[in-house]
């Protein structure tokens, strides 16, 4: 664990734990208000993201900031992840032991913000954050509560972009945070 952002934000930089440091551009560390009362957590960062080290720019991030604009979230208040800083080839998931070498980054920033709520994107966000009995179709939606913290899983944005009829579930879910 580490105590500060300086200190965090070095170790991300200069991480080769696992394979994804090969051949990112950037490291993707996360976005938004260290103070906030609400973190939303991703799978990890595509293309567009690694181009700029900044999560959720892409189709998809464009797609959420819809969504925050529709249901009144404000994206400068909230603060934004992933699982993996580092972006996986072809943006396919990334790999058990992939977010496993990540993970004290993520507890890191979940320590240092000490959000009330943490919203899941995703499977694999839900999958890694609650445990691999969690299914993203039954649990979206649904409120859990682990040490403290309130746990909203629901669609990631990239779903929507396959599948428009989730879009209804998806704004609903945020409505939730409101
Ligand atoms: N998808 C994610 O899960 N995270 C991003 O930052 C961008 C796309």
């Amino acid at each position: 664990m580490y105590q500060t952002w300086e200190k965090l934000e070095e170790a991300c930089k200069n991480c080769t734990k696992c394979k994804l440091c090969k051949a990112r551009k950037n490291v993707v560390i996360g976005t938004g208000n260290r103070n906030a009362k609400i973190m939303f957590i991703g799978e990890g960062p595509g293309a567009d993201e690694d181009i700029q080290g900044i999560p959720f720019v892409g189709k998809a991030g464009k797609l959420m900031d819809q969504a925050f604009q529709g249901t009144g979230i404000k994206r400068e208040e909230v603060y934004i992840a992933n699982i993996v800083k580092c972006r996986p080839p072809n943006n396919r998931n990334p790999e058990d032991e992939e977010a496993d070498s990540c993970r004290e980054f993520l507890n890191t920033q979940i320590k240092l913000i000490n959000p009330e709520i943490i919203v899941l994107l995703g499977s694999v966000a839900l999958k890694n954050i609650l445990g691999k009995e969690y299914g993203i179709t039954a649990s979206r939606g649904n409120w859990f509560e682990k040490e403290g913290i309130k746990y909203l899983p629901t669609f990631h944005p990239a779903a929507l972009l396959r599948d428009e009829s989730k879009k209804i579930d998806f704004w609903k879910d945020l409505k939730k945070l409101i």
